[in-house]
């Protein structure tokens, strides 16, 4: 049956092709999806992200990760991408990244994961845990920028410098920005490191720690430190 699809389909781009149409690599920036054309509900929207394929991720994925967490949440965290056990699961951070993502909400914060909302710039695995290229990132960003809208959370916390990036489109190195409270329009951001480099580089934690201190302090005062 999909052969048979895929058939009809090279079918009529033959057609096409005699009649003249030439195929054009198209930018991201001349299709990026405008995040007011997406649904305006949660459950809509990662209805449709399930069936995106609109990047070259979706080729290699096994499932989008759309994300999770409280759908009304004062705090949403951003990370960069579904790594292998993401993949196989369709829930962010749920490998060892994910586990001290874990522990840092549960014992700084003292909040548990179901309180908070977790995503991710890209919603499919970059194969070999890559970093997203540009394209990738810029195409998946209105899902992204739907679900803030959507959830509306006070704060905003970005992990790493890819989500930093795509998320401020700014290029500043992370350990310049990182626990910084930046005034975004409708929320406050604080980066910090990617719980993958604090496994990599225990001795950036205590850094990550005072970040967390920040949010904290910020949740339950909305006053910076
Ligand atoms: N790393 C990320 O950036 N996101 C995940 O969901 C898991 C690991």
């Amino acid at each position: 049956m999909r052969n048979l699809h895929n058939a009809l389909q090279l079918k009529q781009l033959m057609l096409l092709k005699q009649m003249g149409y030439h195929y054009t690599d198209i930018k991201p920036s001349e299709w990026e999806v405008e995040p007011e054309a997406l649904p305006d509900s949660l459950e809509e929207l990662r209805k449709l992200v399930l069936s995106c394929h609109l990047c070259e991720l979706s080729k290699s994925r096994h499932k989008v990760v759309f994300g999770e967490g409280k759908e009304d949440a004062e705090l949403m965290f951003v990370g960069e991408g579904p790594g292998a056990t993401e993949d196989s699961t369709g829930r962010p951070f749920v490998g060892r990244a994910g586990e001290l993502l874990t522990r840092m909400i549960e014992n700084v914060l003292h909040l548990s994961r179901s309180e908070v909302y977790i995503a991710n710039i890209v919603k499919c695995r970059p194969p070999g845990n890559r970093t997203p290229t540009p394209t990738e990132a810029l195409t998946c960003r209105p899902y992204l920028q739907k679900q803030i809208e959507l959830i509306r959370p006070r704060i905003i916390v970005t992990l790493g410098a890819t989500a930093y990036r795509y998320l401020a489109n700014d290029e500043s190195p992370i350990s310049r920005v990182r626990g910084h409270v930046i005034h975004q329009e409708g929320y406050l951001m604080v980066p910090t490191f990617h719980p993958s480099y604090l496994l990599r580089n225990p001795s950036a934690k205590k850094d990550a720690f005072h970040d967390l201190i920040q949010v904290k302090e910020l949740l339950e005062t909305g006053k910076e430190s």
